[in-house]
Order: C-alpha cells, then structure tokens, then sequence
C-alpha cells in the first residue's frame, strides 16, 4: 500500500485532466513558443509514429487478484524514484516559466523524479545543483574538445549531479518546419560557434569519457541495436532509445518500434530508457512492461511548466501517477515493476497519430 503521506500540489480542482494543461499552456504561449514545443522535424511522421508506436499495443488484462495495493516506484542508477518516469532535457526552458531548469528541479525534487538539465537552457550547471538536491542529470551537447567536454563533467560532477547526458541524435540540426515557417530561430540555434564538434563527435569520445570519469553514462538518440551494442561495449551506463520527439531525423521509426532490438542488443548490460510521444500512464505502463527502466516526458511537463510554474509540473506528475493507478489495477497487477510482455497484445491503432492524439477531448485546432 502506498502509506506515505504526501503533500498534494494544490491544483487538484483545478486541473483533473492532463489535457486541461495542453489548453492552459496554449493560452498563455506566444504563437511562436507554442509551434517550438509542440513542432517536429520536416514532415512530422517520425513525431505521429512515436504515437502510432504506443497506439499499437493493446493491454491483456488479468482479473480477481486483490488490486487493493499500488506501487508504482522503482529505482535507477541505484537511487529510488516515485516513478520511473524523468523529466527530459527541454532547450529554452526559460521560455516557459522564467525560473527554467531551476523551477523545473524544484519540481522532480518534490514530486520525487529525475530531472534532465538541458545545457541549451539559460540556467547554469550550479544554480540548478544549488536550488534543489533531488536526482539530477545535467545533458550536454557538445561544443568544445575531450578538455571542453571534460570540464563540464567536472562542474556537473562538483554541483551534484547524479548522472551526465550527451544527446547523440543531433549531429546536425533538422529542419523543424514550424519554426522556419514563423523565421523564428531561438538563440543557441543561431549561434553555430562550436556546432562543428557535435557534427565530428565519433564513439572515440566517448571512449576518452569512459577512461577518464566515474559518474554515470546516458547516450540519448540511440536508435538501432547496432548502436546499442557498441554503446555496451563502450560501458554506456543508460542507453535513452529516442528520435528526439520526433524532431531531427524525419521518417524514422517510433521509439516503442525501436525498443525490442535495443534491450535484446543490451541483454542486461546498461538501463535502458525510451522517449517518444509518453502522454499517458498506460503509455509508462506499456513501455515498462516492454522492458524499459524508465521513460522521459518532454511537451507533456512543459504544458505544466507552461500554464501552472512548478506546480504545474508536480500536478502533472499526479495526473500521470492516477492513470498508472487505474490502468494498473484494471490490469490486476499491484506494482508497475511487475508488468511485462504477458499483459501486451499487438494491436491496430483507432486513431490518427499526431501530437495530441492521445487527448481526444482537447477537440479540434490542436
Ligand atoms: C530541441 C533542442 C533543444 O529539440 O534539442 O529543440
């Protein structure tokens, strides 16, 4: 039973549903802001089929087996989380809430998940280590040489972070429609100063990285078993199976479709955790019982970011945290670490995959 007494976020009443967050986010989001977040790559279809992914696995429920207990917790790089879902790195957080990555911690520090600290956000490696001491995970893309990237390890590591992120799925920068569109370009995007080291980023760095720190390794934007099993072979720590919400390769496949190679390349050796189009608990369920550690929300926590400040991303958390609830126990399991391969069936998706296909109630324009 979950018997711990927990503050509650306090938006209770007034947000029941995660897509009255999609609305409110909208409502306070400069056109502009709102096409950056919820935008894709070129054509979107790597962005629909992240859904189309989750769309196509249907539950196998079991019956009378005393659901009366709830346990959705588990644990990742050997530290206890309340559920095994992490914040993902988001550029530009300031955009959304003018405390960006340190709001953002504050609220994995109190609902009880990872965070990943993006380094194209304007907040500092130390303010956000300084402002709350929850599970911290500072991503990085790379700007420098094995000394520049070094250096940042060692802030990282000297702030308290838990674990270090480098994104491996933006050699180069896609060309997200939306944004050309509105000639709109936030400024990391138009400063290309050092962009030349993330294009010649080889697994040689990460190599120099493995013989040279001790903290934790995720490669986020791994996409084949292929790379997997060179990242196993390299001592990569996590393996993030992610197309970038759809945002950089256009036409690539959903990272649910991606995930059984991955974890059978992996065979143990590494976490494994997945992206891609999370916006429900039964997607966290589905995703578990397929064999991730954890999974990372992206848009979802910034709608809450967006329309409600920390609060928000707490009372997101809660809302997902119901839905596991109910989809577990309708399920008949008890605990989510205990789903796996025998609650899922393949299945035809009944809707068309987009961005908000799994929040039929926000209705049309969305
Ligand atoms: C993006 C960058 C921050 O997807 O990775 O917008």
């Amino acid at each position: 039973m979950d018997t711990q007494v927990r503050m509650g976020s306090g938006l209770e009443d007034e947000f029941q549903t995660l897509h009255e967050f999609v609305k409110a986010a909208r409502g306070k989001l400069p056109p502009r802001i709102w096409d950056y977040l919820i935008g894709a790559a070129e054509t979107e279809t790597t962005m629909r089929r992240n859904r189309q992914a989750l769309d196509s696995i249907a539950f196998r429920p079991r019956v009378l087996r005393d659901v009366s207990s709830f346990d959705a917790g588990s644990t990742l790089l050997g530290k206890p989380v309340r559920l095994p879902v992490m914040l993902a790195p988001i550029g530009s957080l300031e955009s959304f809430d003018p405390g960006a990555g340190v709001t953002v911690a504050k609220a994995a520090e109190r609902f009880g998940v990872p965070m990943l600290l993006s380094s194209v956000t304007t907040v500092e490696i130390e303010s956000v280590g300084k402002a709350a001491g929850g599970f911290k995970i500072f991503q990085l893309y790379v700007r420098g040489d094995d000394a520049w990237i070094d250096e940042r390890v060692k802030r990282a590591v000297d702030a308290g972070y838990d674990a270090f992120c480098i994104t491996v799925d933006t050699a180069v920068y896609s060309r997200r429609e939306r944004d050309i569109a509105r000639r709109f370009a936030k400024p990391w995007r138009q400063n290309l100063s050092g962009t030349q080291y993330q294009a010649a980023l080889s697994w040689k760095n990460i190599e120099h990285f493995k013989k040279t720190h001790r903290i934790p390794l995720m490669l986020k934007g791994i996409a084949t078993a292929e790379d997997a099993e060179i990242a196993c072979q390299h001592g990569v720590d996590v393996i993030y199976v992610s197309n970038h919400g759809g945002r950089q390769l256009d036409h690539g496949r959903g990272s649910m479709d991606v995930l059984p190679e991955v974890l059978a390349a992996v065979k143990g050796r590494a976490r494994v955790v997945l992206d891609g189009g999370i916006t429900r608990g039964s997607d966290v369920v589905k995703a578990i019982a397929s064999g991730a550690d954890a999974v990372a929300i992206g848009r979802l926590f910034c709608y809450g970011l967006a329309a409600a400040g920390e609060t928000g991303v707490v009372r997101v958390l809660e809302l997902l945290e119901d839905e596991i609830r109910s989809c577990l126990g309708l399920l008949g399991v008890t605990r989510l670490a205990d789903v796996d391969g025998t609650y899922l069936h393949a299945a035809q998706p009944v809707v068309p995959a987009h961005v908000h296909s799994a929040l039929p109630l926000l209705g049309e324009g969305y």
